[in-house]
């Protein structure tokens, strides 16, 4: 019997896209077409198709079979299961995410407007910054259902938290369980009581002083490493969408801390005045198949509220750059 292979679009082949093609080869979960924009005014040049073709040769070695083809056409992206946005400019040292507003926006806009008309079935994991309103922006332009518009943060930042955490603890990253809520970095809401090792209270192993430590460290990551490199991280940040993109091409329905569409949920909104908001997602052949909620002690329900309100200013913004997406 045969069966189709996943076919997984990503638009912005830079460092985030390119790393994304490569583990999703890796892990064999579909056929991947690159989409960008550079070198298009030079008719010598060719930059997703060079890409492409650079990653495609790692198979044999890799031992992988996937095809990975780059364009310029968004035309290919046609019958995508998963599209994956990473098109936009990322961070330079002082700036924040917010300073990407005015011009990602714009990319994402005109990104969104191309996958509605050619992958209108597609489930959209946004990761452009800044993320939670860029997610705002996809799932308005292209009108999908909001199951099927996703941010990528949370994966992330959960990674970087875990990660402080074991070294901290001195043992393995995979033994540690975590959670966080709220928006992509600096406004993401830590969760200690939700933290364990292989179910050991992490509150039972570290001072509240050093999980802080951890937490802030999680939330400042992204800026750290713009600072040491001069651009933003990708490694991390791919790992965290491939994770994403394999729960729903394997429908794993892993719980995974996403921007999900959410009303009532945490309090993030109102009948028909919903947000994208990192919450604990269960991600599916459906994209966002259910959102898990729980009841937050005061201090977190104080953190989510000023995260939903950074938000809401965000996506404030962008409703006065383009009025029709208010
Ligand atoms: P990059 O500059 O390496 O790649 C971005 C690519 O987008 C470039 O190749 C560019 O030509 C392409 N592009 C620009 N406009 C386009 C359009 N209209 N259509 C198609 N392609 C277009 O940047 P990088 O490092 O890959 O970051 C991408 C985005 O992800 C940035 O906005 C960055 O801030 C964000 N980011 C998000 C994270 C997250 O966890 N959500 C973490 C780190 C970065």
């Amino acid at each position: 019997m045969a069966t189709r292979r996943a076919k997984i679009s990503i638009i912005g082949a830079g460092n985030i896209g390119g790393e994304c093609a490569r583990s999703i080869a890796m892990k064999e979960l579909g056929d991947v077409v690159l989409v960008d924009i550079a070198n298009k005014d030079k008719p010598e040049l060719h930059m997703p198709r060079g890409k492409a073709l650079d990653l495609a040769c790692c198979g044999p070695v890799e031992g992988f079979d996937a095809r990975i083809t780059g364009t310029f056409d968004y035309a290919d992206i046609a019958g995508s299961d998963v599209v994956v946005v990473t098109a936009g400019v990322p961070r330079k040292p002082g700036q924040s995410r917010d300073d990407l507003v005015q011009i990602n926006s714009g990319i994402v806009k005109s990104v969104a407007e191309n996958i509605k008309k050619h992958a209108p079935d597609a489930i959209v994991i946004v990761v452009s910054n800044p993320l939670d309103a860029m997610v705002y922006v996809m799932w308005k332009v292209t009108g999908f259902p909001a199951h099927r518009v996703i941010g990528q943060a949370g994966a992330l930042d959960v990674a970087r938290y875990k990660t402080f955490l074991a070294w901290e603890l001195g043992v393995s990253a995979e033994d540690i369980q975590g959670l966080l809520l709220g928006g992509h970095g600096d406004d993401m809401v830590p969760l200690p009581r939700m933290t364990s090792v292989n179910g050991i209270p992490v509150q039972d192993l570290l001072s509240a002083e050093k999980i802080q430590g951890c937490v802030d460290r999680a939330k400042a990551g992204g800026g750290e490493v713009v600072k040491l490199m001069g651009t933003s991280a990708w490694y991390a940040p791919s790992a965290g969408t491939v994770e994403m993109v394999e729960s729903i091409v394997r429908d794993k329905k892993r719980v995974i801390p996403s921007a999900a569409y959410c009303e009532s949920e945490f309090g993030v909104g109102a009948k028909g005045e919903g947000y994208f908001v990192g919450v604990p997602a269960v991600l599916g052949a459906k994209g966002v198949e259910k959102v898990l909620t729980f009841t937050m002690n005061a201090e977190e329900k104080k953190f989510m509220d000023e995260s939903i309100s950074h938000v809401k200013d965000l996506v404030g913004v962008v409703g006065k750059l383009f009025p029709d997406l208010a």
